[in-house]
């Protein structure tokens, strides 16, 4: 019961859960990382790794690159740590670059080779483990990606490949002009941003002509051994001790029924939270965006609870604040 994760059948012993690293190296600015940063990034990294942790998801443009820079002085001033990690990154966003360079996607192969020099470049190794495409770039052509996927894959730097954000419709289109299987996708999921749940609940019905979440999306990683993993797991803290000033009764009812379900079990709040999404039959992996150890830890609590089908629906219909059809 989505215990097993997609990523096995490929042959990558990863964990459940995956230390998301777009809070490391400071702003998202051009300031140079310093000491503190470096040491903020070994004391999430150790505290990841205490947690049983062996998965770490970068993207090109985390606080401008210095996410992956300090994660590679990291690598650097931990002999042996890259082998035994899960290395993921991303690319093909890119912000604006001055008149005539808006923000755009770009999943042209140069830039895809040119982005992965760069991400080994900072991050100081010479592969990574996976590689996804960031966000669905209109202009895409997936012989051209293809391609790139390709001689990334003849030259070493990149292992196994991904999607991030994308419809299953998207995934099957690229598929089909790929050698590799795709191994991942990233999605928002999480108990305040509920479409993904509400738009199989809602086939047929008029109200979910208003749902986004893409149909079928869930299903085709499912039977395609892709795995799903959830970016914002823990809804930025929104049922787990945020300021609710100017919250729904939702919200603010969920984050009572949290706290509960958490008290009754001597949990964190964050393991109820991220327990609700790995209950979910599509074995999904929560990427976590804390960097603070103790909510590391606090998170990899969720590995010792499993939810029960009337909790799981008890929090799920709690926070869509209405009954279900
Ligand atoms: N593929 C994509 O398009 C995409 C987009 C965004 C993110 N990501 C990836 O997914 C990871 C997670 O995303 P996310 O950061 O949006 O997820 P998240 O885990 O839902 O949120 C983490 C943020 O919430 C804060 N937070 C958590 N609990 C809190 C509490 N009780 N009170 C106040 N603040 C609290 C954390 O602050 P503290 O650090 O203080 O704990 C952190 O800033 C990122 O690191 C990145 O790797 C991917």
């Amino acid at each position: 019961m989505g215990k097993r994760l997609a990523l096995q059948h490929h042959g990558i012993e990863a964990s459940r859960l995956v230390l998301g690293c777009m809070g490391l190296g400071g702003g998202w600015d051009r300031e140079p990382v310093t000491q503190a940063h470096v040491k903020q990034a070994h004391e999430a990294v150790e505290a990841a790794l205490s947690a049983g942790i062996n998965m770490f998801d970068h993207a090109d443009i985390y606080t401008l690159g210095k996410a992956e820079e300090v994660f590679g002085r990291v690598l650097k001033e931990r002999p042996g740590l890259r082998e035994e990690i899960i290395l993921q990154s991303k690319c093909g966003i890119r912000f604006e670059e001055g008149p005539g360079r808006p923000g755009r996607y770009d999943f042209s192969k140069e830039h895809i080779l040119s982005s992965v020099d760069g991400i080994l470049q900072r991050l100081g190794t010479e592969y990574l483990d996976i590689l996804l495409l960031h966000r669905p770039d209109p202009l895409m052509e997936p012989e051209e990606v293809a391609e790139a996927f390709a001689q990334l894959k003849r030259s070493g730097k990149v292992k196994g490949f991904g999607v991030s954000n994308m419809s299953g419709g998207q995934m099957r289109f690229l598929q089909s002009a790929l050698d590799e299987p795709l191994l991942v996708n990233q999605l928002e999921l999480n108990l305040a941003k509920l479409d993904w749940v509400d738009a199989g609940v809602h086939v047929n019905q008029a109200a979910g002509t208003g749902v986004s979440f893409p149909d079928g999306t869930l299903e085709y990683c499912r039977s395609e051994k892709v795995q799903v993993q959830a970016w914002g797991p823990l809804a930025r803290g929104l049922f787990t001790g945020r300021d609710l000033a100017g919250e729904s009764d939702a919200v603010r009812a969920t984050a009572a029924l949290v706290a509960e379900l958490a008290e009754a079990r001597g949990v964190p709040r964050e393991a109820v939270v991220l327990a609700w999404l790995m209950r979910h039959p599509a074995g999904i992996q929560p990427v976590l965006g804390t960097v603070k150890p103790q909510r590391i830890a606090d998170c990899a609590e969720a590995l010792k609870v499993e939810l029960t089908r009337e909790e799981w629906y008890s929090l799920y219909v709690s926070s869509r604040g209405e009954r279900l059809p």
